[in-house]
């Protein structure tokens, strides 16, 4: 994933999964972990929400912005500067959230996945749950409110990135891995995860194999013990 100054002209710009974040984790109840937090877009709504909430990332950078962003807030998030894959906290979550297909990021190995995965089990507490969202491979063309240079497979979308008054901003694309439902069945089912509901967008609606996206709610199969 690249660092560029400008981080929330880009990524921040999305609001349409912030309240579904916010309400999903209030459900699962009040410790909520967010997995690439980068510059608290999710994690600063959280904590705004009264939960008690925690962000993750690996980028200094992004975490200072996002220490900056909560500065004046009275319930203000802890931000964690650590790597996802060997993240280690002495504190378990009801909910382990992964937003904005950040699955993707992790999807170079399987040996990723299962440490990645493996990280969520060992921070989820007794009946906690992990949401994540990704793009669905099945029907995806990069969802953008931003121009778009087309995708190189239905697997890989590549996306350049414009600034918010439409000018073209740093010109590499950007490869973001798109899933085939069954891929994302069989990765949990592998790793001891089983869904709980799975939804096609933001408002709740039931996921359908043509939605652009997928939601997902797990938890930890009952017969694997906790790390
Ligand atoms: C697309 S941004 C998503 C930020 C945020 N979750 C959101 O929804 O706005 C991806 C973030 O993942 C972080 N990242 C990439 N690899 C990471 C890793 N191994 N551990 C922790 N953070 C990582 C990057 O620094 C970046 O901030």
């Amino acid at each position: 994933m690249q660092s560029f100054e400008n981080y929330d002209e880009h990524w921040g710009r999305r609001t349409c999964d912030i309240e579904f974040y916010v309400s999903e984790a209030r459900k699962c109840g009040q410790q909520v972990l967010e997995l690439t937090c980068g510059t608290g877009r999710i994690t600063i709504p959280l904590a705004e929400g009264g939960l008690s909430a925690v962000g993750v990332d690996n980028s200094l950078l992004r975490l200072r912005t996002a220490i900056k962003k909560s500065r004046l807030l009275g319930n203000s998030p802890r931000f964690i500067f650590e790597d996802c894959l060997t993240l280690e906290i002495d504190q378990k979550f009801d909910a382990i959230l992964l937003p904005y297909n950040g699955f993707s990021i992790f999807f170079q190995t399987k040996e990723k996945i299962e440490q990645l995965l493996g990280r969520v089990r060992a921070h989820l507490a007794e009946g906690g749950h992990f949401i994540f969202d990704v793009t669905n491979a099945l029907v995806f063309n990069w969802y953008n409110p931003v121009p778009d240079v087309g995708r190189a497979s239905p697997r890989i979308s590549r996306i350049n990135w414009y600034n918010v008054n439409g000018e073209q901003g740093p010109t590499y694309p950007e490869r973001i891995n798109n899933f085939f439902p069954k891929e994302i069945e069989e990765i949990l089912l592998n790793n001891d995860f089983e869904v709980v509901e799975r939804w096609g967008d933001f408002n709740g609606k039931p996921f359908e194999l043509s939605d652009k996206f997928q939601i997902y709610k797990c938890r930890a199969r009952a017969n694997t013990p906790h790390p």
